[in-house]
């Protein structure tokens, strides 16, 4: 019953319709809502805001913590109720509006949004509509399967809607630890120097006459769409695994290695999955995102701990994972994306941050986001606050995509996201690159020799080569630096049409 989840029992009186709930929310505001990598998403509000958004002028700044669910942002999109979307999304329909210039789309580091709410670098929010599990005694929100920036919103939002959600287990409650890093200039160190330490609230606190609607939602998250790992997400792993034994055995960290992040993705998820079939034990996570291979390992009992922001699974792991969450309490904790992404805790508990790329130059620059420089993927999410301070950056992909047809490997990538200067490792299918400690004129062969697929190793060759003569610190061609690219958008593929190392000029599938 929604009556036992609203303890705060003044609040029992502001239940009211989604649609009424919509109302708080008009044209022009800002609007931040719960959400993170699909998980712990508003699900009623929303939906409710864009039907009447086909009755009348509605447009709003929608703020979460990452990508929403399924419905969400593809309903507001097609309803032309987004106006400016920030800080990630993943979503078909949006993706397409933003690429058409008809959403405002501000792609930032998730660590980064609510610190410049609150320094009000960014408009204040109007309304927050946060997913709740239950209201505390005191007024306080429970989330559910994501933290995100469900915190800060509430917080700083001029009004509050609650979505109870009675489709989220109760037994959530307990496994968040809400922190919020006290303010500037007189910040405090934030004190979680192990990934299990609890530094805060198991609820948000808000000040309940802030609470302007509840509503009740029955609708189970959206869960993920990730691949089941295959040969080539195999080889990944593989490569992985071996590399962090090479480690072990030079004596860089112990067989629990150091505290792990992984990205979103078939390929992050996969690689976890390997490690599986490891000599690896107590591992930890310090990440943003629990897919799949995380509550594997934890019932495999080779993962003792798992810190992030939100649960995100695929439709086989939701019901396990969440019809018995309550077993995974004491080994689990959910916090605000600033402190799950944090540059000072990451860069202090060591982590290895593996993460996932478009595509990678000769050099090591990474692009997550852009495909030929202009069209948004995702975004870049968290990958940037980790891997910038990781003790290991590691960025793994499939050596080629569309069927062979383009390289992920390429002379120069199209848009930066994460520079030479934050990434150690590269691993395709087909082998490891360890940059560490090599200049430009090293790296390149690493990459080119270790993870460029068969197909296009001669071609880059070939440009690294010339590159050379041409000199510098990190040479290039610069007339053809982006060629790959253009050839590909004008004939499908990134190999000239003669000369093609493979016949028909058509790459094998090779691992993609
Ligand atoms: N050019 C054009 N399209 C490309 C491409 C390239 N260089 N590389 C990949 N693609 C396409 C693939 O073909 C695939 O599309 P399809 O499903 O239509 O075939 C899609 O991009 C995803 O590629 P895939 O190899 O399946 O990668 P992935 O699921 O591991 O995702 C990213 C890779 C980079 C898109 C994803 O990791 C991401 O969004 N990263 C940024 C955010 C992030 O890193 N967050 C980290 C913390 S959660």
């Amino acid at each position: 019953m929604y009556t036992d989840r609203i303890r705060y029992r003044p609040l029992l009186g502001k239940v009211v319709s989604p649609e009424e709930a919509a109302g708080l929310i008009r044209d022009g505001m800002t609007v931040g809502m719960s959400g993170f990598t699909r998980a712990g998403d508003a699900k009623v509000v929303p939906l409710a805001l864009a039907r009447r958004a086909r009755r009348e002028p509605l447009r709003i700044t929608l703020m979460t913590g990452a990508s929403v669910g399924d419905d969400v942002d593809s309903t507001l999109t097609r309803a032309g109720v987004i106006a400016r979307r920030l800080p990630f999304q993943s979503d078909p329909a949006l993706r397409e509006a933003i690429n058409r210039g008809e959403v405002m789309f501000v792609d930032q580091h998730l660590s980064e949004t609510v610190e410049q709410l609150r320094s009000r670098q960014l408009p204040p929010i109007d309304v927050a509509v946060i997913e709740a599990v239950a209201i505390t005694e005191e007024g306080g929100i429970i989330p559910t399967t994501s933290v995100g920036n469900s915190a800060s919103f509430a917080i700083l939002a001029d009004r509050v809607i609650v979505e109870i959600n009675l489709a989220q287990p109760p037994e959530l409650e307990g496994i968040h630890d809400i922190y919020i890093p006290t303010r500037r200039p007189y910040r405090e160190p934030i004190p979680i120097v192990r990934p299990e330490d609890r530094i805060g609230l198991p609820y948000i606190p808000v000040e309940p006459a802030k609470i302007a609607a509840v509503v009740i939602s029955e609708k189970q998250d959206s869960t993920s769409t990730i691949h089941a790992p295959d040969e080539a997400t195999a080889a990944i792993a593989g490569h992985l695994v071996d590399f962090f034994q090479h480690e072990v055995r030079h004596g860089r960290m112990g067989e629990s290695l150091m505290p792990l992040q992984a990205g979103i993705g078939t390929v992050a998820n996969a690689t976890l999955h390997g490690f599986l079939d490891s000599p690896f034990h107590d591992l930890v996570m310090y990440s943003e995102v629990l897919q799949d291979a995380v509550f594997e390992l934890l019932d495999e009992g080779r993962m003792r701990f798992a810190s992030a922001s939100s649960i995100t699974l695929s439709p086989g792991w939701y019901a396990t994972v969440i019809g018995r969450i309550g077993r995974y309490k004491e080994r689990l904790v959910l916090r605000p994306q600033e402190i799950s992404n944090h540059p000072e805790v990451v860069r202090r508990l060591g982590v290895i941050a593996i993460n996932a790329a478009l595509e990678a130059d000769i050099y090591g620059n990474v692009n997550s986001t852009h495909v030929n420089g202009s069209f948004m993927m995702n975004g870049i999410g968290g990958s940037g606050d980790f891997a910038r301070n990781a003790f290991l950056s590691i960025f793994v992909t499939r050596s080629t995509a569309k069927g062979g047809a383009l390289s992920r490997i390429v002379p120069m990538v199209t848009h930066v996201d994460q520079t030479e200067h934050d990434v150690d490792v590269i691993v395709t299918e087909q082998g490891l690159a360890d940059l560490r400690g090599l200049a430009p004129r090293e790296r390149a062969p690493q990459i080119i020799e270790h993870c460029a697929h068969p197909a296009y190793r001669d071609l880059l060759r070939e440009y690294f080569q010339e590159a050379l003569r041409r000199g510098g610190h990190t040479p290039h061609v610069l007339e053809e630096a982006l060629g790959w690219h253009v050839r590909a958008m004008a004939t499908g593929s990134m190999l000239p049409a003669t000369g093609s190392p493979v016949a028909g000029g058509r790459p094998a599938a090779g691992g993609a």
